[in-house]
């Protein structure tokens, strides 16, 4: 491509270090159809003849179904995919191929493709999202009532349900979703036609390429253009914190398919069974969730190094932009469908889990609040009192509603029989009519207003 000025050409180790190829290939698409959108208005400036447009134009969709039937063939004589797509339509139609770097440079080239790309990943990581609240929204409303203990810092504290726990993943993935679209529409500016750095003197339409590619107009700076890769950070700054989200809930899914716990039973499709120990059914899947969101947050701290300190415009070092971006997609998807296959065929021991919410006294508050509102004890007075409800219990190892009237008496003379029924878990659960809280009418409302987004 440089011939002119090169006597010699490259040596294996530069065309080794210097090759994108490898991983850049997965822009094909998008750099057929950035070109297609380039020559088309070329042609409309006057600037490429209408022959050398259509020879141009059908040379390209030649190559799209070559590339599509067959992949795309990597010379390593050929650095880039910019440079396989140029080579092949050259092949294909001779010198006017030459024709369609006019006004571009691969600086705007790249970012364009890449942009299209990372949008294109956008669209698909929130059908994969939506999909996975459908799943949580619909395994919520089947356990809108199923009791279990609610945890702080992994202790037993107090009495929630499995739809209110389940939609509570519902939110951050909302959340999720509104990170990406944020990346989405901040990324939707077009930087074709900023050529190598400076803009070009041809008369170009800059505004047709970004509308031809569904973009909501050119990007305004030829350098920025050409240098920024925000929209790949955002995208795994987004990439990242959902992966954490749902690291979390691969982590409960661990906790709750242990032997203590036994709150789950993973399904078949997602386990699998230990070479030596026949009783074991491992969560793989879910631990590979979790071990991929260190690999997600991996990717997002790669590209952070290589932009650090970087001059203005391009520079080689961003041709790495590619491999992190690439690696956080395959990772994402694969993680979001896992979870998703496993929430929607997990079997959730609702026997287990209630036992365990009547275990862990986890109705003291419960019992604190009834003496404030019975008996208009502060609440702090009202909590000691409940200490010592909780270790009477404890001492006999009985439940707090177990305590007979006598105990309850010597406890606090404010204290009797009338307590017990706020002490089961369902009348515990039933109370937190909130906002927001884990009372089943609550819940459901939530799943309901959660139907109205996803169906809107
Ligand atoms: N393969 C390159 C990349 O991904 C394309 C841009 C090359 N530009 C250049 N000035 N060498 O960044």
């Amino acid at each position: 491509m440089w011939g002119g000025r090169f006597a010699g050409g490259p040596s294996a180790l530069m065309r080794e270090i210097n090759a994108s190829i490898g991983f850049d290939k997965r822009l094909w698409r998008q750099d057929i159809a950035a070109s297609l959108a380039h020559v088309a208005m070329l042609e409309t400036q006057g600037i490429v003849s209408e022959e050398d447009e259509s020879a141009i134009a059908e040379g390209l969709e030649r190559i799209e179904d070559e590339y599509c039937l067959k992949g795309v063939p990597e010379d390593p004589a050929l650095e880039d995919i910019h440079m396989h797509v140029e080579a092949r339509l050259a092949e294909l139609i001779g010198p006017a191929a030459g024709r369609l770097h006019t006004a571009r440079s691969r600086n705007d080239q790249v970012a364009t493709d890449f942009k299209l790309w990372v949008r294109d990943s956008i669209d698909e990581v929130d059908r994969a999202l939506n999909a996975f609240q459908r799943v949580l929204v619909a395994r919520a409303e089947e356990h809108a009532e199923s009791v279990m203990p609610g945890f702080t810092h992994l202790q037993t504290a107090q009495p929630v349900t499995l739809g209110h726990h389940l939609m509570a993943y519902y939110e951050m993935l909302r959340r999720d979703r509104s990170r990406f679209a944020d990346a989405r529409a901040r990324l939707n500016q077009c930087p074709l036609g900023a050529a190598a750095l400076a803009g070009t003197g041809f008369p170009i339409d800059r505004e047709a390429t970004a509308a031809a590619l569904g973009f909501d107009g050119p990007t305004a700076n030829s350098l920025d253009s050409v240098s920024d890769r925000d929209f790949a950070l955002d995208y795994l700054m987004a990439a990242t914190q959902c992966v954490l989200h749902l690291s979390r809930l691969a982590e409960e899914l661990i906790v709750w398919a242990s032997q203590p716990f036994g709150f789950v039973r993973l399904p078949d499709a997602f386990s699998t069974g230990s070479s030596i120990m026949p009783q074991k059914r491992n969560p793989d899947a879910a631990e590979l969730v979790r071990g991929h969101a260190g690999r997600i947050a991996g990717a997002m701290v790669s590209l952070t190094m290589t932009m650090k300190g970087l001059p203005l415009a391009y520079s080689k070092d961003m041709q790495d932009d590619k491999p992190p971006v690439f690696e956080a997609h395959d990772l994402l998807m694969l993680s979001l469908q896992a979870l998703a296959g496993m929430v929607e065929a997990t079997d959730f021991d609702t026997g287990r889990m209630r036992a365990a919410a009547e275990a862990g006294f986890a109705t003291a508050t419960d019992l604190a609040d009834w003496l404030v509102r019975e008996a208009n004890v502060p609440f702090r007075e009202a909590h000691h009192i409940t200490g010592r409800a909780v270790k009477a219990a404890e001492e006999r190892g009985c439940a707090l509603a177990d305590l007979s009237d006598a105990v309850l008496g010597e406890i606090d003379p404010r204290l009797d029989a009338r307590v017990r029924a706020v002490l089961t878990v369902d009348a515990s659960v039933r109370s937190r009519t909130s906002y927001g809280g884990t009372a089943p009418g609550r819940v459901r409302e939530q799943i309901k207003r959660a139907k109205k987004a996803l169906a809107g």
